[in-house]
């Protein structure tokens, strides 16, 4: 089939090019001449594994075009994917879709033949509704479906391969056959093809985003119930998980959930709600749990360098706000590292993805390109996203300060081992752990 992916971000790209892999002839589109330039010179806008290989590859073998000439890949194309970015109208709980409807107004004045348009951006539940209306003049010529995607940074290739299951949402019957079509050769490896109403299938996915934000943000406010009784929490998570119907999956206590969705999907969720004059209290108080909870950790450090943080060595390992990916949206350290620079700390940091443009105007706070480099001399060592390389380190090789302590946000670490060896160790919801 011949497609045409709007927006070449982490879901564009990267189900732009997985769609090529399966044997389609998929066109990127991005308004960003910048990462259609990289791309077309076999770079990757962004990190994720597997994924400049597999460019590469469908890229090489012709069915992969990067390109910024929107008319162009509309015209050659079948169906046309909208993945361009949903975020919150700034200081409300409100989508911008303002980026979804230029894409189908552009749709609109390009097509000629009959086109299928499917949103792959999360959309609030209704947005298929006023797409149709913005494509009134041209009915005919369109079929409006919602096909959710839920791919997860760091684990993306994968999760398109073999996807727990295919959500299409349409009014209309007969686009199911030809969505089928091309997810065929998932289905036959085993992905379930669930199809249901277009305003369904976008409310599945707001839905299943609010709710695993909520499995978080319970765990987290179990911890601090921990912390104070003396009860371990990965016991707790252990014992609740292992109910089938519970499921042990998002029970790890850790920081506040951050990143390109949960943060504004519970956000995009109670908004659409309202405005269906529905009051979805639950995931009102999972935002603000959430945005407590970024504050407290934060904040704990005070206490664990005795309330002065004034020229004090602060290493932070891992800033993006999970390991294998480079997105910074909405992590913790976006508050953590200017929240101790404005206090006087000296901050290093170090992440495999590489240094962040977002601290690089913040006066003490400098990348080091190696853990080693960052933990020398530190005063608290901060373990804020689990990368891999992160689980087995030796502080007191890293580190020869006498009194150094270490705060892991991410519980990668026996408290016992760590008393063992003299270290101040402070972590998440267990005894031990000060
Ligand atoms: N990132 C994820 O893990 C993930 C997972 C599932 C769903 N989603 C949803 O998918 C959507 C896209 O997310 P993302 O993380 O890929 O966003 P992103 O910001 O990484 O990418 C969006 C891209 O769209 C481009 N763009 C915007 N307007 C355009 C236009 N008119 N024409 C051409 N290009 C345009 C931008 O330049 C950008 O490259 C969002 O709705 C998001 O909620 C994201």
């Amino acid at each position: 089939m011949k497609l045409c992916m709007i927006g070449t971000g982490y879901v564009g790209l990267v189900s732009g090019t997985c769609f090529a892999d399966i044997g389609n002839q998929v066109y990127c589109v991005d308004k960003d001449i910048n990462k259609i330039k990289k791309l077309n010179s076999g770079i990757s806008p962004i990190y994720e594994p597997g994924l400049d290989e597999l460019i590469k590859k469908n890229f090489n073998a012709k069915r992969l075009i990067f390109t910024t000439d929107l008319k162009k890949a509309i015209n050659a194309s079948d169906i046309i994917f909208i993945c361009v970015g949903t975020p919150n109208k700034k200081g409300t709980l409100k989508v911008n879709l303002s980026f979804v409807y230029k894409c189908v107004r552009e749709i609109l004045s390009y097509s000629k033949k009959k086109k299928i348009i499917v949103t792959k951006s999360t959309v609030p539940v209704g947005t298929g509704d006023e797409i149709e209306k913005i494509l009134k003049k041209k009915k005919k010529l369109f079929s409006i479906i919602s096909n959710p995607e839920f791919l997860r940074e760091g684990e993306a290739i994968r999760d398109f391969r073999y996807p727990d299951r295919i959500v299409i949402g349409s009014n209309s019957k007969s686009e199911f056959n030809i969505m089928k079509k091309l997810y065929s050769p998932l289905i036959s490896k085993g992905a379930k093809f669930f199809t249901t109403s277009r305003r369904g299938a976008e409310l599945i996915k707001y839905a299943a985003n609010a709710f695993l934000a909520t499995k978080i943000t319970f765990i987290n406010e179990l911890a601090n119930l921990c912390e104070k009784s003396g009860i371990d929490i990965e016991d707790v998570a252990l014992g609740i998980g292992s109910d089938s119907r519970i499921g042990s999956r998002f029970l790890r206590a850790g920081p506040a959930y951050g990143g390109s969705c949960f943060p504004k999907d519970t956000k995009g969720l109670v908004s659409a709600a309202e405005r269906f004059k529905i009051d979805l209290s639950i995931v009102k108080s999972v935002i603000k749990s959430n945005q407590e909870r970024v504050n407290l950790l934060t904040k704990r450090v005070h206490k664990i360098l005795g309330n002065n943080l004034k020229n004090k060595k602060i290493s932070i390992l891992g800033v993006t706000f999970k390991p294998n990916t480079d997105d910074m949206r909405d992590s913790t350290s976006l508050k953590m590292i200017p929240y101790y620079c404005k206090k006087g700390a000296i901050v290093t940091y170090y992440d495999p993805s590489g240094e962040k443009e977002e601290f690089k105007k913040l006066k003490n706070c400098e990348f080091k390109k190696n853990i080693k480099d960052t933990c020398k001399d530190s005063d608290l060592i901060i373990l804020l996203t689990e990368w891999d390389e992160f689980k087995s380190l030796d502080f007191k090789k890293l580190n020869k300060k006498k009194n150094f302590k270490v705060y892991d946000l991410r519980n990668l670490y026996n408290p016992e081992e760590m008393l063992n060896k003299k270290i101040e160790y402070f972590s998440i919801g267990r005894p031990n752990t000060n």
